[in-house]
């Protein structure tokens, strides 16, 4: 048995969470939820956007599923990677079928550095400007490399690209480079290559296709990650990970988009996605791979889509819709 905690949030939180739960219903496990309260709802009851109940709750489950957070994400999101150590932010892009994809062929993933770099929060005021502290350590760029070499080996992956920008932040990136290459030599079968970043921008548009493992640091992943978000096609779609020595918690890229929420129009993908992630972190392959193939099938059909993708159905009606082609693929 599994212990899940259940962290809705706000507007298509919700909406996107209890769909994906209805999903996971279909399948052959036994899944145990607990329910926490975090984000703007939270903060208007409580006074806080993260109560300790919740974090307790995430720490003592085996994984957390995350809905979003509205204008409290900072709080909640950025907090929870922070308390609960999970150093590594996993972006796949991937092509799907049935999307606005730009390219029919990508499968990489981005492996993003999520504790330190640029992101430290370290700035203060001088007398003619500001400055921020760029924070780059031996230990965690250690464990960034290790863990995206050690992923590309469990998933039959080639290559690790190493990002950075080390002709001009010669000490901070001059460390992160070298730490990699040091972690490429303990996995002689994987092939080790390292590119500038802004290079990789430009490499992510016109050959997306040669990337496999990409492995960087906090600010440069989150601005890459999001330029592959946009070469597969929509925040509704985009699954992440965010993981560390003990825990770890999967949720959809798009926040709790008020625009929409409360009428049954989001899309349920990324984090039916995102529960994908969850069961390959637990080890459950059998039944990670059928879920996937489940939302591939709807998406390739076409036929219970949300508007965002062209169709008329609502977020359970689509979700409805993959949980039965996953019970279709698990009886046959
Ligand atoms: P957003 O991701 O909520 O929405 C951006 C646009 O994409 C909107 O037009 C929305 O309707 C659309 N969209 C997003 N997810 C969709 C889905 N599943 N299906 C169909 N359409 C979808 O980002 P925005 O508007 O910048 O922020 C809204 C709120 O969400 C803010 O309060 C922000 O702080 C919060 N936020 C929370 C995040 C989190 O909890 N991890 C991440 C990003 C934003
Ligand atoms: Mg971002």
């Amino acid at each position: 048995m599994y212990n899940i905690a259940i962290i809705p949030g706000d507007g298509i939180g919700k909406e996107v969470m209890s769909s994906t739960l209805e999903v996971l219903d279909g399948l052959d496990l036994d899944l145990s939820y607990e329910y926490g309260k975090a984000g703007d709802e939270c903060f208007k009851k409580n006074g806080v956007a993260l109560l300790d109940e919740t974090i307790d709750l995430v720490k003592n489950s085996d994984v957390c599923l995350f809905g979003a957070a509205g204008e409290t994400a900072a709080d909640v999101i950025v907090k929870l990677r922070q308390i609960m150590d999970l150093f590594v932010n996993l972006r796949p892009v991937k092509s799907y079928p049935g999307t606005d994809s730009l390219f029919k062929d990508l499968d990489f993933i981005i492996v993003r550095e999520n504790t330190e770099g640029m992101y430290v929060g370290e700035e203060e005021y001088t007398e003619d400007g500001a400055i921020a502290k760029r924070i780059i350590t031996k230990e965690a760029s250690e464990r960034i490399c290790e863990f995206a070499f050690k992923y590309a080996k469990d998933n039959n992956k080639k290559k690790v690209t190493a990002v950075h920008k080390a002709n001009v932040l010669k000490k901070t990136d001059g460390l992160f480079k070298k730490t990699f290459y040091e972690m490429a030599a303990e996995y002689p079968d994987i092939e080790a290559e390292d590119y500038y970043v802004d290079a990789t921008a430009m490499y992510l548009l016109t050959r997306p296709q040669s990337f496999d493992v990409i492995v960087t640091t906090n600010l440069f992943g989150d601005i890459l990650s999001d330029e592959g978000a946009g070469l597969v096609g929509g925040l509704g779609l985009i699954p992440s990970g965010n993981i560390g020595k003990n825990n770890a918690l999967f949720e959809p890229v798009h926040g709790s988009a008020p625009d929409i929420a409360g009428k049954g129009l989001a899309n349920p993908t990324a984090m039916l996605l995102s529960a994908v992630m969850m069961l390959n972190y637990l080890d459950e392959q059998k039944s990670a791979r059928l879920l996937n193939s489940a939302i591939f099938d709807v998406l390739k059909e076409g036929k219970r889509l949300t508007p965002d993708m062209g169709g008329n159905s609502s977020t359970m009606e689509m979700a409805k819709e993959v949980k039965s082609k996953l019970l279709e693929r698990m009886g046959s």
